[in-house]
């Protein structure tokens, strides 16, 4: 028995705000932003739509790709850090919107890697027999928790969502091959969102000092980043005994061109192994490398039986790497 991904899909908001928009917000400029980043415009979903909408979009193309009913499907987990609500949970509203009237479902919570986490619950769930097919949707309104006057952070992120569903197969190739999964709480001061939580409830206060918008350590992030994913990817390669060489394509979390490139660099991957897609739609947290596998699919990079190598780092710190048969 197997496990394959049979249907992905995503959502990615029409509005377009580009760095020559953003010069006119805040105090920046297109070259900074692209030389910095690599990012060259975002997408900001209209005040009315959710994460959970674009969730529910995102997965309802997953479902036509797969050819399945939504009551086929056993489990719906929504990685996401911007949720509709606090509860109900952002699952049961992606439930209800696309009928899948069989399944149970809960949000993860691990900011940027929440794909790569939600992979291992769904490989798990789905070594059950009792489970057929599982939906892992990725959703990010940070549109709504980016303070638009702090030119630190509000050049770097966008809206969107993707969606893969992932299921039983009695081909025994296709299948997770390694996993590598970590946290790292003594950092979890550099990369937040201070207010709103039990510890700090919402208050006027808060509110005045804007508390709720992302607050971030840049350039401590970054070499976290690089060095926590470069290790990740070493060690699923090391565990399943593959060269990288075998993957076709590497996945990374879609945070900063430089993250990627450095990554790239020291396990030694080729351009045409590597997805990038951060210059259209900065950084979607755990929505990007859900989006990065719809748009893999859909261009014909990646096919049945290619071994891929997803990687991610984020909040938490969180960081892990998933090394598939899709
Ligand atoms: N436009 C112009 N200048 C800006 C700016 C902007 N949008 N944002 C910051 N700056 C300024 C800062 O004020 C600072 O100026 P100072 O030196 O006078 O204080 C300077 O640029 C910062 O430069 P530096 O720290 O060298 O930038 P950097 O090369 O580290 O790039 C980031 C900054 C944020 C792009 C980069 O650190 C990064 O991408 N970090 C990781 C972010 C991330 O991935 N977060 C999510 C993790 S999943």
């Amino acid at each position: 028995m197997g496990v394959k991904v049979v249907g992905t899909g995503s959502y990615i908001p029409e509005k377009v705000l580009t760095n020559i928009d953003l010069q006119n917000m805040v105090d920046t400029s297109d070259e900074w932003i692209r030389v910095r980043t690599g990012i060259v415009e975002r997408h900001i979903a209209p005040p009315e739509m959710s994460s959970g909408d674009m969730a529910s979009i995102a997965a309802a193309r997953a479902l036509e790709m797969a050819g399945i009913a939504a009551s086929e499907i056993s489990a719906i987990v929504v990685a996401t850090t911007t949720p509709d609500h606090v509860f109900p949970n952002t699952a049961a509203l992606v439930q209800k919107s696309i009928g899948a009237e069989n399944a149970f479902g809960f949000d993860l919570s691990a900011a940027c890697s929440g794909m790569i986490y939600s992979l291992e619950l769904a490989y798990s769930l789905l070594a059950r027999k009792k489970y057929r097919y599982v939906l892992l949707c990725g959703a990010e309104k940070l549109s709504a928790i980016t303070n638009w006057k702090d030119r630190n952070t509000c050049v770097l992120f966008g809206d969107g969502a993707g969606a893969v569903i992932l299921g039983r197969t009695d081909d025994d190739e296709s299948g997770q091959l390694a996993s590598d999964l970590h946290t790292n709480g003594s950092y979890s001061d550099i990369l937040k969102l201070p207010a709103g939580g039990s510890r700090q409830p919402a208050s006027h206060e808060t509110v005045e000092q804007g508390l709720h918008y992302i607050s971030m350590q840049g350039k401590e992030t970054f070499k976290l980043a690089v060095n926590a994913m470069t290790s990740a990817c070493k060690n699923v390669l090391a565990e399943a005994q593959i060269d990288v060489s075998q993957v076709k394509l590497v996945i990374p979390h879609q945070a900063n061109k430089r993250i990627i490139e450095a990554v790239a660099q020291r396990i030694d991957v080729k351009e045409e192994q590597l997805f990038v897609n951060v210059h259209k739609y900065g950084n979607t947290s755990a929505a990007s490398v859900s989006i990065c596998l719809d748009e893999a699919f859909r261009e014909g990079r990646i096919t049945k039986g290619d071994i891929v190598l997803l990687v991610a780092f984020g909040a938490g710190l969180t960081w892990g790497a998933q090394l598939i048969r899709v």
